[in-house]
């Protein structure tokens, strides 16, 4: 995997509001701060770390088990799972993508004259494993923060065939409490239930009291995660993405996980805005198209 100078980011591109620093394990990272709060970035794996506004508590989850070891996901955040989403098609290779794994390369940070901070990444197939075997594409991921946390990720086919694939921001979200919040947003839309391998179609707002691991179709709209012990609303809004995954892994899923702490379920809860295929949501761009998800975290 290439290296990354640390100093030589900061030289680039570093200002008051962007700052480079050796992250968990010492992995490349950078925090962008203003007036709005503050976020911490990966470089390995463009992974948002924690997002924070001032004087209140973090509104991403982060595992204390995670590992922050290259070729191994982070547990918490903002994972990028691309270019597929849950298990691999011909299960060669373990779920959610390649995105996750790679070192990606920092392209851009801005400061603009509203106060937001931002800052960009890319992702070539030549920066991912050859055993991976990928089609030509370029990913760039834009991180903005503002009043809300802007996560935008456009997909670039710059190969001469189809790209077809799918994937999702996974963000994991800081609750007080996740036997006590209601997921809104999702009531009347179909689900696929994956532990139960149900479908079904939600009746009442999400309330989680059990391992929940569903993905809703045809789900384009905004998301409300009401958290009463933390007195907040987190928002969802998203677009580009027509699918929507409600994990939590409860008390058993919880114990099998080695990057996953046997109580930490009681305190995340995953509302992700997602391309999945089994809810028909997987995405296809001819040569030279370009293809974007973009999700939107604010508070009410
Ligand atoms: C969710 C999936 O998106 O991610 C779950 O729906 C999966 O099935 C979870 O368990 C975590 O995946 P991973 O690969 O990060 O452990």
């Amino acid at each position: 995997m290439k290296e990354v100078c640390i100093a030589d980011l900061q030289k680039r591109f570093g200002s008051e509001n962007v700052n480079f620093f050796a992250g968990p394990n010492g992995l490349p990272s950078v925090k962008l701060s203003n007036s709005f709060g503050e976020v911490e970035i990966c470089v390995y794996a463009a992974h948002v770390m924690s997002y924070k506004r001032p004087g209140e508590e973090p509104i991403l989850w982060m595992s204390q088990k995670s590992m922050f070891t290259v070729g191994e996901p982070i547990r918490g955040g903002v994972p990028i799972c691309w270019p597929w989403f849950g298990p691999h098609a011909e299960g060669k290779f373990a779920g959610h993508g390649y995105a996750r794994l790679a070192m990606w390369d920092v392209t851009a940070a801005a400061q603009a004259a509203n106060g937001e901070t931002a800052v960009t990444m890319q992702l070539t197939e030549k920066d991912v494993d050859a055993k991976f075997a990928p089609a030509p594409f370029r990913l760039e991921f834009t991180v903005t923060l503002g009043a809300a946390l802007t996560m935008d990720l456009k997909v670039y086919n710059t190969g001469d065939a189809d790209l077809t694939y799918s994937g999702a921001l996974h963000s994991y979200f800081n609750v007080a409490d996740s036997a006590a919040i209601k997921v809104e947003g999702l009531k009347d839309c179909k689900y696929l239930d994956k532990v139960l391998n149900t479908e079904g179609v939600q009746s009442e707002d999400i309330v989680i009291d059990r391992e929940i691991d569903r993905v809703y179709c045809r789900t384009a709209g905004v998301c409300r995660v009401v958290d009463p012990g933390f007195g907040r609303v987190i928002r969802v809004a998203k677009s580009g993405s027509n699918s929507t995954v409600v994990w939590n892994p409860w008390i058993e899923k919880s114990k099998k996980m080695p990057d996953f702490g046997d109580e930490e379920y009681h305190t995340m809860v995953c509302v992700e805005a997602a391309n999945v295929p089994a809810a028909d949501d997987a995405r296809t761009l001819a040569p030279g198209a370009m293809g974007e998800l973009i999700q939107v975290i604010s508070v009410e």
